[in-house]
């Protein structure tokens, strides 16, 4: 998806002088790792109900500047938000856009680096970086509950692909769900006209695409449509009789458990991981080519 481009060449910007002693910020002003634009409302509303944001949900935006997305997702979306920000003048802001919005109490601020911010509770991250400091994020990303979803303005995470892209008003916006580990091997259970039907399921894993294949006795057969978000899965083969059965579940540490669905009917299985869970291909430290990529890709706009 081509991006629109924004400037981001940093040069600190001198702050307007207001008619009162409220400190305005100027557009471009400088930020520890990248400047301070705001996303414009219409991305903003885009990339919570992509996230599915809702009251039950713990947002946290890294790196808030005034506090918009914060302030968007407590009063629009009644969730529990938090803004971490470098730039102690842009924290003070935001509290007090947050205070003027009335939502003081579920929209919260913290001076701090991204980098240092621990942010486990958090069900839903929201970013707008730059491509470099979202892959610097993404083993941290990737290594939060299955399930978590990220959101980001105009820049990717690169060999990570979204689940989801959106352009509204010529603006990207993306979409990312945390996937659980699907990988090794599985031994797998269902129920068979009395009996029990028995596979053994090798899965590979690279961020939150899987492919596999099932073995039945003297059969192997590859995965039909095997997909993943985050602890959802969902599969398919044609079993030993020739006859096409359909697993939806949800993965949970070791185990598996699901609805499988059959010519006769559906019922339950359960699966259990036999060894260790291989790690998720992708989860480690981004590649210093693919930080060249991500720079040359800024470069380039
Ligand atoms: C492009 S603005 C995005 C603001 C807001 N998230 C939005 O989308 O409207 C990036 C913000 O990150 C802040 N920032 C830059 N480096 C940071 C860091 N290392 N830790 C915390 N905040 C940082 C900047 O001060 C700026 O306010």
């Amino acid at each position: 998806m081509p991006l629109p481009a924004v400037a981001y060449a940093s040069e600190p910007a001198v702050d307007a002088a207001s008619g009162d002693d409220a400190f305005e910020p100027q557009l471009g002003r400088h930020g520890k790792d990248v400047m301070w634009l705001p996303t414009p409302d219409a991305l903003v509303a885009r990339m919570l109900s992509m996230a599915g944001l809702g009251p039950q949900d713990k947002l946290v935006d890294l790196g808030s500047g005034d506090g918009k997305i914060v302030i968007a997702a407590a009063r629009d979306f009644q969730a529990q938000a938090l803004g971490v920000e470098f730039d102690p003048k842009m924290v003070e802001v935001s509290r007090r856009n947050a205070q003027d919005a009335g939502v003081s109490e579920r929209a919260r601020f913290v001076q701090g680096d991204i980098f240092e911010a621990e942010f486990p509770q958090a069900t839903v991250v929201a970013m707008y970086l730059l491509p470099e400091l979202n892959l610097r994020l993404r083993p941290k990303l990737m290594a939060m509950a299955p399930g978590t979803r990220i959101v980001t303005h105009q820049f990717d995470m690169g060999r990570w692909q979204p689940d989801e892209a959106s352009l509204m008003a010529n603006r990207a916006g993306y979409l990312w769900i945390v996937p659980a580990n699907a990988g090794g091997q599985w031994q797998l259970n269902y129920p068979l006209e009395g009996e029990t039907g028995q596979a053994r399921l090798d899965i590979a894993q690279i961020f939150q695409k899987i492919q596999g294949s099932a073995e039945l006795g003297a059969l192997k057969t590859t995965l039909r449509q095997p997909r993943l978000s985050g602890e959802r899965i969902a599969f398919a083969f044609t079993d030993a009789r020739g006859e096409l059965r359909e697993f939806n579940g949800v993965i949970q540490g070791e185990r598996m458990r699901g609805t499988v669905t059959g010519p006769q009917g559906s019922a339950s299985f359960t699966a259990k991981r036999i060894g260790a869970a291989p790690p998720i291909g992708g989860s480690g430290p981004p590649s210093q080519q693919e930080l060249n990529a991500a720079a040359a890709a800024l470069g380039g706009e």
